[in-house]
């Protein structure tokens, strides 16, 4: 099938690559020149594991294009993804002035029937926008279809070739055949719905797993003052198969590109309806919270945090990605700051993109470098880097023993052993200096 997709992003590139792997033709749009030059010359703009290679392979096969003519782009195609951004508004709505950019030039290039699909997550009502965008513009006949996507930064590739499930929201029997077909080398579950429902799957499946990880992290901080372990009351609540163990890891709370937009613009999507989403708006205030609980941990261990070095290891929002975007080491960081404390930060691949958004961030390059005289080490995000760190060696350069560990890496009886203070998350803290 002849494929075209528009936004080179995260999920453009992604599920553009992985069509191209299953042997259609695709042909990759994006505004950006230097981005589609990048890509041209097999360089990748985002940091992905295994999406270089894949890229490559597809390219050299012929398979997989890029290019900034949308006119060019779409011409032979018969399904037009659309993966452009929408960033939140100042109030948390959706902002879809790319998306309808988009479509009023796919309705003045329209030069035969296509299906124009929305892969970005919109707002429910938005395929329909789009519909009567492009209808504005031509008389030739065409399809929207919605077909949210679920990839996760870090394991994209993954995700996509291993989808659990692909949600197609459809008008016509014409554009549900299409996606199928394309959806069929994955040989994964198809729900097939309308556009609207399909739209509603991608919010409540995320707003979903951020709830999951808010009460999780309530549980911790429950457990913390009832003598309890987190982990274990996960292990335990998780093999309830109707709960399932994913997405019970208690920590400093969730980040990135896509739950603190997508729970932001779904409680915006109900207010304009008329309906309060209480327990998703508790969800954000949680998840909120939570992050100013590793600067009271670091308070607890240190009393004053003024002229103190911590040294904060991990910036990402998680591991396996340069992605800053609401990371949480970003107000932890700040806040430290705020209180006096000096930071010092390590992360294997995140660095230059903190140093774009924390003012005045010092990093170093080695981890060891990063802790040598700290006061205390803060650690942010569970990179290998960090649960392979020689503890003894630790030891040795930082000034206190002190860990706090908002994502739960290290043992209690590896703090013993090597003698840490370490507060975690969930978890009693223990003291064995
Ligand atoms: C998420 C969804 O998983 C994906 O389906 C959707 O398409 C986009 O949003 P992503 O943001 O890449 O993907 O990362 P994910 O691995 O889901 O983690 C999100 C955040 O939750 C991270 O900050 C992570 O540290 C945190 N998290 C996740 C927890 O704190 N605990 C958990 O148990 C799981």
């Amino acid at each position: 099938m002849n494929i075209c997709v528009i936004g080179t992003g995260y999920v453009g590139l992604v599920s553009g690559t992985c069509f191209s792997d299953t042997g259609n033709q695709v042909t990759c749009v994006d505004l950006d020149q230097r981005k589609v030059d990048m890509l041209k010359n097999g360089e990748i703009p985002i940091y992905e594991p295994g999406l270089k290679e894949l890229v490559e392979k597809n390219v050299k096969a012929g398979r997989l294009t890029f290019t900034t003519n949308l006119t060019d782009g779409m011409k032979e195609a018969e399904v037009i993804f659309v993966a452009v951004g929408t960033p939140p508004k100042e109030n948390g709505e959706a902002d879809l002035q790319y998306i309808e950019a988009v479509a009023s030039q796919i309705g003045e290039q329209l030069n035969d029937y296509k299906v124009i699909v929305t892969k970005s997550t919109v707002p429910v009502g938005t395929g329909q926008k789009i519909k009567d965008i492009i209808k504005s513009k031509t008389n030739v006949e065409f399809d929207v279809a919605s077909n949210p996507e679920f990839l996760r930064e870090g394991s994209a590739i993954y995700d996509t070739q291993n989808m659990e499930r692909a949600v197609i929201g459809v008008e016509s029997k014409k554009a549900e055949e299409l996606l199928t077909k394309l959806h069929e080398p994955f040989q994964t579950e198809v729900v097939v719905t309308n556009i609207e429902t399909a739209e509603m799957i991608k919010y409540a499946s995320n707003a979903f797993l951020a709830t999951k990880i808010s009460f999780i992290n309530e549980i911790a901080n429950i457990c913390e003052q009832v003598n309890a372990d987190v982990t274990e009351v996960a292990r335990g609540m998780g093999l309830d198969s109707r709960i399932g163990s994913k997405f019970l890891q208690a920590g400093i709370g969730y980040g990135g590109s896509c739950f603190p937009k997508d729970t932001r613009a779904i409680i915006k999507i109900a207010e304009q309806v008329g309906y309060d989403f209480k327990v998703v708006r508790n969800v954000e205030e949680v998840n909120n919270d939570q992050r100013y609980r590793m600067v009271e941990k670091l308070k607890q261990a240190l009393g004053s945090l003024e002229g103190k070095k911590i040294a904060v290891i991990g910036l990402a929002f998680k591991p396996n990605t340069d992605d800053m975007r609401d990371a949480p080491s970003i107000d932890i960081i700040r806040e430290i700051k705020k209180l006096g404390g000096e930071v010092v930060a390590f992360d294997p691949v995140a660095s230059d993109n903190a140093k774009k958004v924390i003012e005045g961030l010092v990093t170093a390059a080695d981890i060891y470098d990063t802790i040598s005289e700290a006061d205390a080490v803060l650690i942010l995000t569970e990179w290998k880097e960090v649960q392979q760190i020689d503890l003894a060696k630790v030891k040795k350069v930082v000034k206190e023993p002190i860990i706090i560990d908002g994502r739960n890496v290290f043992s209690l009886d590896a703090m013993e052993q090597y003698g840490f203070y370490y507060d975690s998350i969930g978890r009693k803290t223990v003291d064995f200096r």
